[in-house]
């Protein structure tokens, strides 16, 4: 088979053989797929010439760009070394090195790291650990998970049942779990955090016997449309988990590594969940990680002779992959070396004066910031309409890859952004937005 395809031939072949995540296949009737030929910092390269800045980071992956040089080297050094070995019995120096810092890194108090593959893999782990943590205890009826409102935390069967976006879960419902719902807090005020803590109280005071954790997104819904809360939220929750022996389960799997201008959301509340997942942006963007850290107390309870059978017997095949964690560290890396946190606040605060502007829009009901991410809500919002769909359409056709969430578009790049190439992207959805009109 012949490798020298052209754009149009490779979309061809792609849809005689693929199935795309999150596509209903049938819309490539009419909406081309885009074959990327390379990828470098910001920009996709397609096999016709044309490049896009991806405004989403690949879906919210990518941290330094694509094919980020320091990356790349760090990897390649890595596949000539090892590219993987079985976790359970061996380890390697990249796992050891990338755990010791993840535990400096992360708020105090997070003591041990569990690897997995991808998010959602990485949230069932932090459900079952939370759940098997309380039975070691002796309490076996803490088999109810919490969530918020509009969360959501991957597509897996567990992770679907405590996250709240309709679209993904509807369908799959009668196979999920039994969790509970409690209020996010409604807008970014102070007041809304303190509101849906006492809904979230009145809730522990009910059912805390039954309940085993509660599993949020610190500070930013992702797949919930960017929703964004105020940190007293977290602040507030914490306090209510340790009264009512609920653990909090932190998914930083889309806000972690800066996206809200700490490394960690949690440090915006300086709190420490109980679990705190990570994944997307541990390698940069370059492959799949994820881990879910914990405290030395929570790993104390599966510490037993094996006969006692309270080990924690989860495991995936390439837990704590090699090439991966060579990633992850050079990731690290670079957040040590390059100052990105406060290199990104002057990022963030020129999309925030970007962002200003389009209030004058007559099809904008409001924005938002967090950080590196920033939201737009489209007024007079029809889905019959595809707004979403024609802001994409205008975005590739003037060089830029926006994925819009329903009425919601929104900015988070890789942080390598330059201040021009955040005016040529949002400069892009401006006019977008303005054709709506
Ligand atoms: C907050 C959050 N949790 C979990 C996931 C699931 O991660 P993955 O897609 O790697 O399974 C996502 C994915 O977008 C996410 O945003």
């Amino acid at each position: 088979m012949k490798n020298d395809i052209s754009n149009i031939e490779l979309k061809d072949r792609d849809l005689d053989v693929l199935w795309h995540p999150c596509t209903q296949m049938k819309d490539h009737e009419t909406l081309p797929l885009i074959p990327i030929k390379k990828a470098h910092g910001v920009y996709l390269e397609d096999f016709d010439g044309n490049s896009y800045i991806d405004a989403i980071s690949s879906w919210w992956v990518n941290m330094f760009g694509h094919t980020n040089k320091y990356i790349n080297e760090k990897i390649k050094e890595q596949l000539d070394t090892l590219e993987h070995v079985i976790l359970a019995g061996f380890t390697h120096k990249q796992v050891v090195i990338l755990s010791e810092r993840l535990v400096k890194l992360t708020p105090t108090g997070l003591d041990k790291c569990f690897y997995s593959d991808n998010g959602s893999s990485a949230v069932e782990v932090a459900l079952k650990m939370s759940y098997h943590s309380h039975l070691n205890d002796g309490k076996k009826d803490k088999t109810i998970f919490v969530s918020l409102t509009n969360s959501y935390h991957g597509e897996t069967i567990g992770a679907l049942s405590v996250g709240d976006v309709e679209l993904y879960k509807e369908t799959y419902s009668p196979l999920l779990l039994k969790t509970m719902q409690t209020p996010v807090p409604k807008d970014m005020s102070v007041k809304a955090a303190q509101d849906a803590a006492m809904e979230f109280e009145n809730l522990c005071k009910r059912e805390s016997k039954n309940i085993s954790a509660i599993i949020l997104e610190p500070l930013i819904q992702g797949a919930g449309n960017m929703h964004m809360y105020h940190a007293q939220f977290l602040v507030l929750v914490r306090e209510i988990c340790s009264r009512y022996d609920v653990h909090l389960i932190a998914d930083e799997v889309m806000v972690g590594f800066g996206r809200t201008g700490e490394l960690f959301a949690c440090e915006k509340a300086k709190i420490t969940p109980d679990f705190l997942v990570l994944s997307k942006g541990l390698t940069g963007g370059y492959l799949p990680l994820s881990v879910v850290l914990t405290s030395n107390e929570i790993y104390a309870k599966f510490y037993c002779d094996y006969s006692e059978h309270k080990a924690f017997l989860h495991s995936h095949s390439y837990t704590g992959n090699a090439l991966a964690c060579a990633a992850a560290n050079a990731t690290l890396d670079i957040f040590e070396n390059d100052d990105v946190i406060e290199n990104n606040k002057i990022l963030a605060e020129h999309m925030n004066e970007k962002l200003q502007s389009f209030l004058t829009l007559e099809n904008v009901k409001s924005i938002r910031q967090t950080g590196m991410v920033c939201a737009i809500d489209l007024k007079n919002y029809d889905s019959k309409l595809r707004m979403g769909l024609k802001v994409y359409q205008y975005g590739l056709k003037n060089g830029v890859l926006l994925r819009p969430l329903g009425n919601v578009i929104y900015f988070m790049p890789p942080y390598v952004i330059t201040k021009l190439e955040i005016d040529k992207m949002m400069n892009t959805a401006f006019d977008a937005i303005k054709l709506l009109d």
